[in-house]
């Protein structure tokens, strides 16, 4: 069976075209900071889930849904911009990052702008429900940010408040797209609620993924850095299950490597060999492939269709990706 991406190619590319077209309304400072980041790529996730969740749900795509699924997108693109800068990344989809391009006043404005021309777009569906979900998704998204800033190096923080703040940053956005879609498709309310719940579950599952890349992941198919998370005292998964797993010196010296604000390559193999000890990435790994099943579960409630059998590929693809 050929990869889902290659599968999803002539949708990635309709995807691509509203993207630019949307882009090129914005000119100055706000179009250039879009277009480069649109130009270094990225799977287009979210719009593929609105896209592939309409079409399971019986509606054919228009240019104006192209649009709504577009604006997905362009939240993505906002919470990537504030993202590097929050977490003082050089690299993204392999170039180096907007704000060491622009500078860091332009891309915090062309981030906010984003936001803003992506709640527009939701608006224009005429639909309340969108719009609250869509700016309840940007809400969720800075919450997010903020808790984990408030836990970092925080060596004690709890699974629970991981899965908090995975939720808010990443999968709420997902959900949102999912259930965007279905709402637009009129779907009975059972149907809608477990396209919600593929979404918040695929999104929890392609965060610990992205949380194991971080650690065990190559930069050059990844596009963005390693090991960036422990750089920047981000406690995930891998981590907390490690820490948990095992007991005594070498729990306790995991915490306090991890709890410096300064590692070196030889604090960072050493966290590495750790986590790998404690089976943190082998347990992260089974939890995640675990929501990913269960998101493919939920497609059930969605006729049999091409584009859910493209949904369920798209579930398993968020934990065997390299990228
Ligand atoms: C990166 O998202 C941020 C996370 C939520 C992990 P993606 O991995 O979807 O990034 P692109 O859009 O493909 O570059
Ligand atoms: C992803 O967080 C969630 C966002 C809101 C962007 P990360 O900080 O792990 O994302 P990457 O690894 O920089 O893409
Ligand atoms: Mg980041
Ligand atoms: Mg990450």
């Amino acid at each position: 069976m050929a990869d889902i991406m290659t599968t999803l190619a002539p949708l990635i590319e309709t995807i691509n075209g509203t993207m630019a077209r949307l882009i090129a309304e914005d000119d100055k400072i706000v179009g250039r900071v879009s277009g480069y980041s649109l130009a270094g790529g990225g799977k287009r996730l979210r719009p593929l889930i609105f896209c592939l969740t309409a079409e399971a749900a019986g509606v054919r795509m228009t240019p104006e849904l192209y649009e709504t699924a577009s604006s997905f997108e362009l939240l993505h693109m906002a919470t990537l911009l504030h993202d590097d800068i929050v977490d003082m990344a050089a690299v993204r989809r392999g170039l180096a990052t907007a704000h060491l391009t622009f500078g860091v006043p332009e891309t915090v404005l062309a981030g906010d702008y984003l936001l803003a021309k992506a709640a527009g777009l939701v608006a224009r569906t005429g639909n309340m429900d969108c719009v609250r979900i869509a700016t309840g998704v940007v809400a969720a998204l800075s919450l997010g940010e903020l808790m984990q800033l408030g836990s970092r190096r925080k060596t004690e923080q709890s699974e629970t408040d991981y899965f908090r703040i995975i939720y808010r940053k990443t999968a709420a956005l997902i959900e949102g797209a999912a259930k965007n879609a279905a709402i637009l498709a009129e779907v009975s309310p059972e149907a809608r609620a477990q396209a919600a719940r593929y979404g918040r579950k695929l999104g929890l599952a392609f965060q610990i993924m992205d949380d194991i890349l971080d650690y065990q992941g190559d930069q050059a198919a990844l596009g963005k850095p390693v090991g960036q998370d422990l750089a920047e005292g981000n406690i995930t998964l891998p981590f907390i299950r490690a820490r948990e797993a095992l007991a005594g010196a070498p729990r306790e010296r995991l915490c306090e490597l991890a709890s410096r604000p300064d590692l070196n390559e030889a604090d960072r193999a050493e966290i590495l060999a750790l986590v790998a000890a404690g089976g943190g990435l082998t347990s992260s790994r089974l939890t995640a492939d675990e929501l990913a099943r269960e998101a493919v579960t939920c497609l059930k409630a969605l006729p049999a269709t091409e584009a859910r059998d493209r949904l369920e590929a798209l579930a398993l693809y968020a934990v065997k990706r390299d990228r």
